[in-house]
């Protein structure tokens, strides 16, 4: 009785804190040959806890940048990055993060590759593979689990490196156009998946994508940079229902409206390249 009685006060106050905070960011990287690229520039950034966002932008203006100062990977040259209230301060644990770029480990077969989190947070090894086996069927790669990475086509890799980071159930999910080198069908079945995820854990997400369509179907809130350097240029609020259905939600009216109203801000920003 005690303990829930001190739990709840604690509870309350962790909530009102944003899960991730972006406050006037820039950063700036200095090539070896002396070039300064400036990549974000006075860009802020709040996620609440549970909140879906997602960040379009045109190619280089500075998304995966982001996504690398929520994780510690980078470090911001002005500005300060919290995440959960506390200032990023190296990787942490309750970050799941799904590259652009494949990050499944070459010489461990699918099954040991989705194991991996969850053996290294501890877990028993036979619960531990029982949800990787769980987690390969999920992503459709069933009969894959002893394979290795370099016999598995591009989309296949990219849906280990899926299972391998919604095992561990995380409670922010960063996501660096995840499903971009998936088919048609597979994506919007990894969409619902991660839609039905989300919605079990209410965990945060940020979701980086070139797909305007992808950004509206998912989240509560789009965020649109400019051009690099990349600042805010507009966030927008998205009141479609939920849940949605990723097939469905694209072809009603109000989808369309959204669509139309932030491809006009995006074109601006993409025509400036
Ligand atoms: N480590 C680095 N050193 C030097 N420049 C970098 C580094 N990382 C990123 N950049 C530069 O910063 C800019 C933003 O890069 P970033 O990867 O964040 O863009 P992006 O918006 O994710 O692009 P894309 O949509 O093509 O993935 C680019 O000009 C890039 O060349
Ligand atoms: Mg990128």
């Amino acid at each position: 009785m005690n303990q829930t009685a001190t739990a709840k006060p604690v509870a309350a106050t962790r909530l009102d804190t944003p899960a991730i905070e972006l406050d006037n960011v820039s950063c700036r990287f200095i090539t070896a040959d002396g070039n300064v690229t400036v990549a974000l520039r006075d860009f802020s950034m709040s996620v609440a806890r549970g909140e879906f966002v997602a960040v379009v932008g045109p190619t280089g203006c500075g998304k995966s940048t982001t996504l690398s100062l929520i994780t510690g990977l980078l470090k911001p040259t002005i500005g300060e990055v919290r995440v959960m209230g506390e200032p990023v301060n190296g990787i942490d644990p309750r970050i799941g993060f799904v590259f652009q770029n494949d990050a499944v480990f070459p010489w461990r077969s699918v099954r040991d590759n989705v194991a991996a989190g969850p053996l290294f947070r501890g877990k028993p090894k036979e619960a531990a593979y029982e949800l990787a086996n769980e987690w390969i069927r999920r992503v459709g790669l069933d009969k894959f689990g002893d394979h290795y990475p370099h016999q598995l086509s591009g989309g296949m890799r990219k849906r280990v490196a899926l299972a391998q980071t919604f095992i561990n159930s995380p409670e922010i999910l960063l996501m660096d156009e995840p499903f971009s080198a998936l088919d048609m069908q597979t994506r919007t079945l990894m969409q619902d998946e991660l839609l039905q995820l989300w919605s079990a854990h209410s965990g945060s997400v940020v979701f980086v994508t070139h797909d305007l369509e992808e950004a509206i179907a998912l989240a509560d809130k789009v965020y649109v940079l400019t051009a690099r350097p990349a600042t805010l240029k507009s966030t927008y609020q998205i009141d479609l229902p939920r849940p949605r259905v990723m097939e469905e939600v694209r072809y009603e009216q109000r989808f369309i409206d959204i669509s139309r109203k932030i491809w006009a801000d995006l074109r601006e920003e993409v025509q400036i390249r």
